[in-house]
C-alpha cells in the first residue's frame, strides 16, 4: 500500500471516532508530561490500536495520541514519537504527520530535548528552532513523490513559520521566559555525538542537536503546514563539560523543567 493509502486508512478511522479534528497538532518530546495531564481529553488512542501507526520503543516515550482541549483550545497531542534510530523507515516515522495532512490539521508543533551547542545556552534553557540543519542525513522525501501529498521540490526557505515563531515569542514573554531563538541540527544517533563533531557544527551554524524533528518537519513543510519547533536543552553537547553524557541526565533536566516547560507550551497553545 502506498503512504497516502496508509495514511488515508489511518486518518479515515480517526475520522470515524472524532466529530470535530482540531486544527493544530503537538509533538510531545521527553519532559511534557505535566502538559499531557492537563489536557481535558475527550478520546485517546493507543498507538497499538491505530491502524498502520507503529509503536515507539524509547524508555520515556508513551505511545498515545490523544484528542482534547488545553485551556479551551482544541488540539491532537502524540505523545511518544518514532525515530529513525530505532529502525523504523522514512515512512513510518512520518506516518502520522500525513495522518494529520490528511485530517485537515494546519499547525504542526514539535518539541524535543536536544544538547546545548551552543556556550551562552545552559541546561534547561528552551529554545525556539529558527532553522534545521538536516543534509547529514538522507531526506524522508527520497524516492519517489506523490503528488497528492505534496510538489517534489519543496522550498525550505521557512520551514519554521514565521507567524508562529512570533507567537511563541509573545507566549515566552508573557511566562517571563528567557528563550532562546537557534538552530536546531539533527543528527541522526543514536550514539551521541563526538566532541569533534559538535566543534565542526558550532562552526556551522548550530545551537543545538538532537535525533528527531527533521524528519517530521520537512514532511510537514511538503505537507504545506504550519511548523513551530521547541528545543529544550537538557544537556550540554558532547565535549563542552568533562563528563560523559547519558540518556539518566537527558531524562532528569526534563524533569527538572517539566513544569516550566509545560506552562509555556500551554501559553503557546493559547496564542494559536
Ligand atoms: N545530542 C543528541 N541528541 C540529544 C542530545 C544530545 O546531546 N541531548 C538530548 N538529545
Amino acid at each position: 500500500m502506498s503512504l497516502y493509502d496508509k495514511a488515508k486508512q489511518t486518518a479515515d478511522y480517526i475520522k470515524s471516532k472524532i466529530n470535530d479534528i482540531p486544527k493544530t497538532a503537538i509533538v510531545l518530546g521527553s519532559g511534557l508530561g505535566p502538559f499531557a495531564n492537563e489536557i481535558e481529553k475527550e478520546f485517546e488512542f493507543d498507538y497499538k490500536d491505530i491502524p498502520n501507526f507503529p509503536i515507539s520503543t524509547v524508555p520515556g516515550h508513551a505511545g498515545k495520541l490523544i484528542f482534547g482541549k488545553i485551556d479551551g483550545k482544541k488540539i491532537i497531542a502524540m505523545q511518544g514519537r518514532f525515530h529513525l534510530y530505532e529502525g523504523y523507515s522514512a515512512e513510518e516515522v512520518t506516518l502520522p504527520v500525513r495522518v494529520f495532512q490528511l485530517l485537515g490539521v494546519e499547525n504542526y508543533i514539535v518539541t524535543n530535548a536536544a544538547g546545548a551547542i551552543n556556550l551562552d545556552y545552559k541546561p534547561g534553557d528552551l529554545m525556539i528552532i529558527e532553522d534545521h540543519i538536516g543534509l547529514f542525513c538522507e531526506s524522508v522525501l527520497f524516492g519517489q513523490n506523490d503528488d497528492r501529498l505534496g510538489t517534489r521540490f519543496p522550498s525550505m526557505s521557512e520551514a519554521y513559520s514565521k507567524e508562529l515563531i512570533k507567537k511563541a515569542e509573545k507566549a515566552a514573554e508573557k511566562c517571563s521566559l528567557n528563550i532562546h531563538k537557534g538552530v536546531y541540527c539533527y543528527c541522526k544517533g543514536p550514539m551521541f555525538e563526538t566532541p569533534a563533531e559538535i566543534r565542526f557544527l558550532r562552526v556551522a551554524g548550530a545551537d543545538a542537536v538532537g535525533m528527531s524533528t527533521v524528519p517530521e518537519v520537512v514532511a510537514a513543510v511538503h505537507a504545506k503546514m504550519n511548523v513551530l519547533g521547541i528545543s529544550c536543552m537538557t544537556n550540554m553537547a558532547a565535549g563542552i563539560l568533562d563528563q560523559p553524557l547519558t540518556h539518566i541526565e537527558v531524562i532528569e533536566t526534563g524533569k527538572k523543567v517539566e513544569k516550566e516547560f509545560s506552562a509555556f507550551m500551554k501559553e503557546v497553545i493559547k496564542e494559536i
